[in-house]
């Protein structure tokens, strides 16, 4: 079995991104043509990006399980849909095949009916990477809930902030996750995030780690009984299923919260229809996924890419998915090359970060493996530096895989640039040519198209998407004149990245990293204000400044400036506090790398700190920091650079 809207050379490349340029609804209505839908669209698209309005497949109606698991069933039910690899390699080994899943999928649909959630309602799921977090997402999915995953190293605080921002009454959780030598509380992190909470009715539990738990009355319920209860109540003649609902394509799937420039995170809003075929046309296209194939992503469900790339578009596709609950280094930094080398691995996805930890630990993790399994390799989340892509193909790849290196976004639901694995040409480094589809441009600070090259022959700028592709976010949750500003309202009549780009005279893209105030550290996303207000947080604190700076091993590390005004302690204790601070009101990924007291922060006569100036301190640069005349304060300057940290 083949997908019929795989690209297959060079040129059915640009045929179909011309195609999909010239007329997108003929295009991406050929190819949604492949799911099944329980009613046909009426239009494939209508949109404009001045509200923003985005529907694909209006008037369309499916269930996304039913195109990830159902269609599955006849043909290749005993096929292994997702492997779980555990933290613990000596621990059993777990395949979930598509008979099974589907079972569970349904048992778990039956459960939240019974435990009053409705078609619209949000749950959110709160798990570590087990497969009873697939079950979770899917089983939304199938009786039409918005499923909002949190990532497990969120705070309570964060987890709070969430429930009370997407009004959610339903929580799914395990008892703890193991990550690691660590084994994380998640329960009861839960708990503290629900103190004074009124609106959450049910927490449902999975026993994973056998961690103390406090079960409240009337709130919290096991797992494993209403699971056991919800298969008697659906079992007939043997066989457990439970209906999936009809949808209509622009209902949401779900809501997945992210960090921008200002403020708290905001809720992307994924609908079903446009995502599935998003998701599924970009799984298939970028790795060339073949069917016997054991693709591998090493990311978190927690994250876009989890969603994405190990269950909305493997299973749409049918595939083989692999979900590894630990993390690369344990109980060696050999981890990854023992799971490729145990189960014939052929498409690895996995982060720049990761890479560069484990280039770090040489190649003696890499001893006695057997990685000649392996096809494809990929990478996601950050700017891939050469010396990384180097060491990926020639120690991993053994210089015979190409390498995708994946740039997008999760406002963007999948990828938007990449090169095709061995279809279209790879350039260490860059991203190369957009999905069809996808027309990006490249701006300047005032919205026009640059078309004046740089003394490197390359064009720079802001990049922007002109036209929607079937995943774009629709909405931010709650709050849709959010999304407009956010994304649609710098550059009128563009959608707006985020990130800058060069671009070369092939049509080449390299991505350069965010332009605005949003860090990524190994791979995610983190506000510059969401951490300083964190900071502000603590009772000494008068003021902060957050700024990225290069960091050998996770892409960028948070550098904090801090005007502490208390008299607790010394500069070491008001550091730890500070920390403890930070990983309360978001979680330990937002911990400052670097804190520097400071008496005063670098501002212009109206007030506005000048980020450029400590950007430039942090990064060690310490000589041209441009005209500081204009400040308020200049002396503050010298101190800042003598103060480094
Ligand atoms: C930001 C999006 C996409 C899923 C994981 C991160 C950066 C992502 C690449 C890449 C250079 C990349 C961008 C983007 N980014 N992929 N291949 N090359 N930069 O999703 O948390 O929404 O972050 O990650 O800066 O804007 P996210």
């Amino acid at each position: 079995m083949s997908y019929p809207y795989q690209i297959k050379s060079l040129e059915e490349y640009h045929a179909a991104y011309k195609k999909s340029v010239e007329n997108p609804e003929a295009f991406w209505g050929e190819i949604a043509a492949n799911f099944i839908w329980r009613k046909k669209w009426d239009k494939v698209l209508d949109w404009n990006f001045k509200e923003p309005k985005i529907e694909w497949f209006k008037g369309g109606q499916l269930n996304i399980t039913e195109n990830c698991i159902d269609r599955y069933l006849e043909t290749m039910g005993d096929k292994p849909a997702i492997i779980w690899e555990p933290n613990n390699p000596e621990e059993r080994t777990r395949v979930v095949t598509y008979n099974r899943l589907h079972k569970r999928v349904c048992q778990f649909a039956q459960v939240l009916i019974n435990n009053g959630v409705k078609k619209g309602d949000r749950v959110c799921i709160y798990m570590g990477m087990v497969p009873e977090l697939a079950y979770a997402v899917l089983g939304c999915a199938r009786i039409g809930a918005v499923h909002s995953v949190i990532f497990g190293g969120f705070s309570a605080q964060s987890i709070a902030d969430r429930l009370d921002d997407a009004h959610a009454e339903f929580i799914v959780t395990c008892d703890g996750a193991y990550r690691g030598a660590k084994d994380i509380p998640l329960k009861s992190v839960i708990d503290d995030a629900l103190i004074g909470n009124k609106t959450v009715k049910r927490v449902i539990v999975y026993t994973r780690t056998r961690t103390p738990v406090s079960m409240i009355k009337g709130r919290d319920v096991w797992w494993e009984d209403e699971m056991e209860h919800a298969e008697t109540q659906i079992e007939k003649d043997g066989v457990v299923s439970f209906p999936a609902e009809t949808m209509d394509a622009e209902d949401p799937l779900f809501i997945l919260y992210t960090s921008g420039s200002t403020g708290k995170p905001k809720g992307v809003v994924h609908t079903i229809g446009g995502y599935m075929v998003w998701t599924n046309y970009t799984f298939v296209n970028v790795f060339q996924y073949q069917r016997e194939q054991v693709h591998f992503c090493t990311a978190d469900i927690g994250w876009i890419t989890g969603h994405s790339y190990i269950l909305y578009g493997p299973l749409s596709a049918g595939a083989t998915s692999i979900m590894f609950e630990g993390i690369p280094t344990y109980p060696d930094a050999g981890r990854f090359w023992d799971i490729i080398d145990k189960y014939k691995v052929n498409i690895l996805y996995t982060a720049p970060t990761a890479i560069r930890s484990l280039m770090g630990f040489g190649l003696d993790p890499l001893k006695g493996k057997d990685l000649s399994s392996l096809k494809i390799l990929g990478t996601v989340g950050e700017p891939i530096n050469e010396e990384a892509w180097h060491w990926y193909d020639e120690h991993i790849g053994k210089k015979k895989c190409p390498i995708v290196d994946t740039w997008w976004q999760t406002e963007t639901g999948g990828t938007l640039i990449s090169n095709m694995a061995g279809i279209t040409p790879s350039k260490p480094s860059w991203a190369t040519l957009p999905m069809p589809g996808v027309q990006p441009l490249l701006v300047d600070e005032s919205g026009k198209e640059v078309t004046e090259k740089d003394e490197h022959g390359l064009y720079k700028g802001n990049l922007c998407i002109k036209a929607p592709w079937p995943g774009i976010l629709r909405t931010t949750y709650g709050d849709h004149e959010r999304c407009r500003t956010n994304y649609f309202a710098t550059y009128p009549d563009l959608y707006f990245t985020g990130d800058g780009a060069l671009k070369d005279d092939d049509g080449n893209y390299r991505i350069t990293g965010r332009v605005d105030d949003v860090l990524n550290i190994s791979g995610h996303r983190i506000g510059t204000a969401e951490v300083e207000n964190a900071i502000n947080m603590h009772a000494g604190v008068v003021e902060s400044a957050v700024v990225g700076y290069p960091h050998d091993v996770k892409g960028q590390g948070i550098y904090a400036y801090v005007i502490y005004n208390g008299h607790h302690g010394d500069d070491e204790m008001r550091r730890k506090d500070i920390l403890l601070t930070v990983t309360r009101m978001i979680g330990a990924i937002a911990k400052p790398d670097k804190i520097q007291f400071v008496s005063g922060l670098p501002k212009t006569r109206s007030g506005k700190i000048m980020r450029r100036i400590l950007r430039k301190i942090a990064e060690g640069e310490t000589e041209n920091l441009g005209d500081i005349s204009t400040l308020l304060d200049p002396g503050v300057v010298e101190e800042i650079k003598n103060g480094r940290v």
